[in-house]
This record gives structure tokens, C-alpha cells and sequence, in this order.
């Protein structure tokens, strides 16, 4: 078992480099399955969701080579299976994917049910409901769904949540059905417009992708040769400019885009702190304590719920109170008991949270109880008096490459210990 051992009371500064979206790599990835050919992605975030990616499209036929930290070549000429590793993709949420993306290649797939972060429920009725009025049957039983469709139709999809998965992989079914598909009430992340960006490259027709409604007109093929780059993690990014604000620090932030972060801008602009947009640079920071803000967290362009425990950390620290409304998942305040260990005053009760800010927090042993809680632990670590063990770190790399080495740049002290 590893852990991260870190000795707070550092003001970080510094340059560090946004590597490339986890939600988009583990999108794009299955996504290669709809095409024939062999193709180079690059930005690839090198993290240990994106290597079980991987290894389940190698599973089904993909050969995959590494050309670099963060660039592959795949190649989907041959795709045997139908029946995706249950073990696999039952501990990981965006095996979702498989299905959509077989579904467009072979008509037929077998997968675990997608597992993945302990966030509470996780339906994925948006996405049956797609496939099905595309025509699929779906049927999910003794920890597996099944999909199989003698062929795929376009026809209008109404999304009754705004979902990033559903959206996505209604579009990957599309993609090569017979006609159009409508998606309304669709969900607008920047991952959303990178995958249909690629598939576009790739020779699709894929209309409106950012907005509300999305038009997928199938086409025939896609082309058998290609290559792409992923988009800078906006999630990453912003929690580097969340922990410059936390420790009073100075972080260029490099290779993000700020558009993508004005709703997080928004906020740090908020509680006092500065941010500078440098074209494809940010500069995020402070020399004074953070003041209160209240947040809720809402689909793109509102406040990411993955930067919600990042900010509920700063927040944990400021002149004031602080309320937090989270309503995109129903167990994401786990981290503020951990975060209560360490001198914080939080009380969190359903869907909302009361942040009583405290001066100081003091190092604890902690434990990340999934992605961002374990990236904000971390940063409280990074402000704390003391000495912070943070446990259940595989939890954080799934979704953030070399993360100790980067904070360690900007100066902290952290290290990796196993046990
Ligand atoms: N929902 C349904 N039915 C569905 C699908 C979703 O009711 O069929 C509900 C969910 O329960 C939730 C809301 O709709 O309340 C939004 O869920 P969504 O489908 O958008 O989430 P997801 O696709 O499962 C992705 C990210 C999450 C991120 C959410 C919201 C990936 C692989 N995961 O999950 O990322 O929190 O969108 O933005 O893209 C993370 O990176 O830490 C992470 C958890």
C-alpha cells in the first residue's frame, strides 16, 4: 500500500504543465473502437484509469503501442471480442463506452456494470433509454449489461438529466446508424466537444457539440488513418488554481485553456484572489486569507462538481461561512469528516455543506474516499501545520499524472511511501 506523506505550511509557486483531460481520454479511447485503421493519440493523460482503458480495448482486439509518456498508437483494424473483461470493466465507470462504441462497430457487447468512484447512485437509464430508440436491446442482469442491435436508426433523444456519459455515448452509437440523431437537453462539457471533435476528424458528422442539442448524421465509414490531441484537464487545472489560492501561492498555470475555467475564475475573483489569462497560460494568485463564497454545483459552464471538495478546502480556510450545494452527486462530501480531522468546521448533511471557516488546519492521517476528494486532501495537506499521511492514494492516480511530482516543483513537500 502507498501513501503520500506530506509536511504542510508551503506557499506554493511556480510554473506547472495541464497534461491532457481524463474525461476525454477515457472517451476518445474507447471511441477508436468505431473506427478501422490506426491512429496516434496524443496528450494522453498517462494515469491508471487511461492504462485500464487500454487494457480493455487490448482485450478485444486493439493493439496498442506507446510511442511516449503520453502518446499511442492504436490500432482497431481487428476487434474480435464481444464480451469485454466483466472483471475490468466492472471496477471502472467509464467502460461505459465500450458499449456505445461496440454497439456502432459490431452491434453486440457484454460488459460489467461500470463501477468506478464511490459518489452514491450512478444510474444509467439515459444511456439504455439512447440506445434503445436507437434501436438496441439492452439487458442488464447478474452484474453485466448486454446491448445488441441488428442495426442502429438516428432518431430524436431527449436526455432527462443532463449527463456527460449518456450524451457521449448516445453520439458514439450514432455515429455510423442509419440517419440523424437528435440529442436534447444534452450535457456541454469541454470533454463532450473534444470527443465529438475527434470523432469529426475522424469522418464523422457531428453538429452542435457545446450546446443543447446535438446532431449526429450517420455516415458510412470513418477514415482508416488519423490523429489527434486531447484537451488540457480542466479539472486539473483548476486545482492547481485552487491550491494557489489555498497556500497564498503564485502558480503559471500552462497548457490549459481559460475559457474552460472561467466559472472557477469566477469564484477566485470571489473570495480575493487574482487571475491573469496568458493566452494558453494562466496565472492564479493571492497573499491574503480567502474570503466566504457560497458555491453550487451545476452541469458546464456552471461550477464543476469535481472541483467541488478542491474548493471546499479553500473555502475551509476563509474569513467567513461558506455553504456548498452539491447537486450533481449524492455522496460527495465524504472528505470534509478527513478535512474535520485536520482542524476544519464543516457540517454536512445531505446535499449541502456549512463551511465555518478556521485559521489553520493541522497535518492528520487521512483518507481519500474517491478522485477529488483525495486531489483536495492533498491540497490541505499542502496548507496544513504539520505532518499529513494521506491513504488510498490509488484513488488519485487514477485521474492525475506525476501529482507529487508537480506539487513538488511548486515547492511542496511530499513523498510517496510504500508500506
Ligand atoms: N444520471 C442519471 N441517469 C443516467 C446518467 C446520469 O440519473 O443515465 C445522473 C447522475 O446520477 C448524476 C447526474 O445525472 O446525478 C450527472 O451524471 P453524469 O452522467 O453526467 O456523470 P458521469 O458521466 O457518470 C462524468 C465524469 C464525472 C463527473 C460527472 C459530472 C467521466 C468518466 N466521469 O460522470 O467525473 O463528476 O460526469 O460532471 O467523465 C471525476 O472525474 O472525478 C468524476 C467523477
Amino acid at each position: 500500500m502507498e501513501k503520500l506523506v506530506i509536511t504542510g505550511g508551503t506557499r506554493l509557486k511556480g510554473e506547472v504543465v495541464i497534461s491532457g483531460a481524463k474525461n476525454a481520454a477515457v472517451a476518445i479511447l474507447p471511441a477508436t473502437l468505431l473506427l478501422k485503421g490506426v491512429y496516434t493519440i496524443s496528450n494522453l493523460p498517462n494515469i491508471s484509469d487511461v492504462k485500464i482503458t487500454c487494457d480493455i480495448l487490448q482485450d478485444l482486439g486493439a493493439k496498442i503501442t506507446w510511442k511516449s509518456r503520453n502518446e499511442i498508437v492504436i490500432d482497431t483494424r481487428e476487434i474480435d471480442g464481444n464480451e469485454a473483461p466483466i472483471d475490468k470493466t466492472s471496477k471502472f465507470r467509464a467502460s461505459y463506452y465500450i458499449i456505445g462504441a461496440m454497439l456502432g462497430r459490431c452491434g453486440q457487447i457484454e460488459v460489467g456494470l461500470p463501477g468506478g468512484c464511490n459518489l452514491g447512485s450512478r444510474p444509467i437509464d439515459q444511456h439504455i433509454k439512447g440506445f434503445e430508440a436507437l434501436g438496441a436491446k439492452v439487458e442488464v442482469g447478474q452484474g453485466k449489461i448486454s446491448a445488441k442491435a441488428k442495426k442502429l436508426v438516428g432518431t430524436s433523444i431527449y436526455m432527462d438529466v443532463v449527463s456527460v456519459g449518456a450524451t457521449i455515448n448516445v453520439m458514439l452509437a450514432s455515429v455510423l446508424a442509419e440517419g440523424t440523431t437528435t440529442i436534447d437537453n444534452a450535457a456541454k462539457e469541454p470533454h463532450i466537444v473534444d470527443v465529438a471533435n475527434f470523432l469529426n476528424t475522424m469522418g464523422a458528422d457531428i453538429r452542435g457539440a457545446g450546446t443543447d442539442v446535438i446532431k449526429i448524421n450517420g455516415v458510412k465509414s470513418l477514415k482508416r488513418e488519423g490523429s489527434y490531441s486531447i484537451v488540457p484537464d480542466q479539472i486539473e487545472a483548476g486545482t492547481f488554481m485552487a491550491a494557489a489560492i489555498a497556500t497564498r501561492g503564485d502558480i503559471l498555470i500552462k497548457n490549459c485553456i481559460s475559457e474552460h475555467l472561467d466559472c472557477i475564475t469566477a469564484k477566485i475573483l470571489e473570495i480575493g484572489g487574482h487571475v491573469e489569462d496568458l493566452g494558453d497560460t494562466i496565472r492564479v494568485w493571492s497573499n491574503k486569507r480567502p474570503t466566504k463564497a457560497n458555491i453550487k454545483t451545476l452541469p458546464y459552464p456552471g461550477f464543476p462538481t469535481d472541483m467541488q471538495p478542491q474548493m471546499g478546502v479553500v473555502l475551509s480556510i476563509a474569513d467567513g461561512t461558506s455553504i456548498i450545494n452539491e447537486s450533481i452527486w449524492e455522496s460527495r462530501f465524504q472528505y470534509t469528516n478527513e478535512l474535520n480531522n485536520m482542524g476544519a468546521h464543516i457540517t454536512a448533511q445531505g446535499k449541502t455543506a456549512v463551511v465555518e471557516g478556521v485559521k489553520e488546519l493541522s497535518g492528520a492521517p487521512v483518507y481519500a474516499s474517491d478522485l477529488r476528494a483525495g486531489a483536495a486532501l492533498l491540497i490541505a495537506g499542502i496548507v496544513a501545520k504539520g505532518t499529513t499521511e494521506l491513504y488510498n492514494i490509488n484513488h488519485i492516480d487514477r485521474g492525475y499524472e506525476q501529482i507529487e511530482e508537480k506539487f513538488r516543483k511548486l515547492g511542496a513537500n511530499i513523498l510517496r511511501i510504500t508500506e
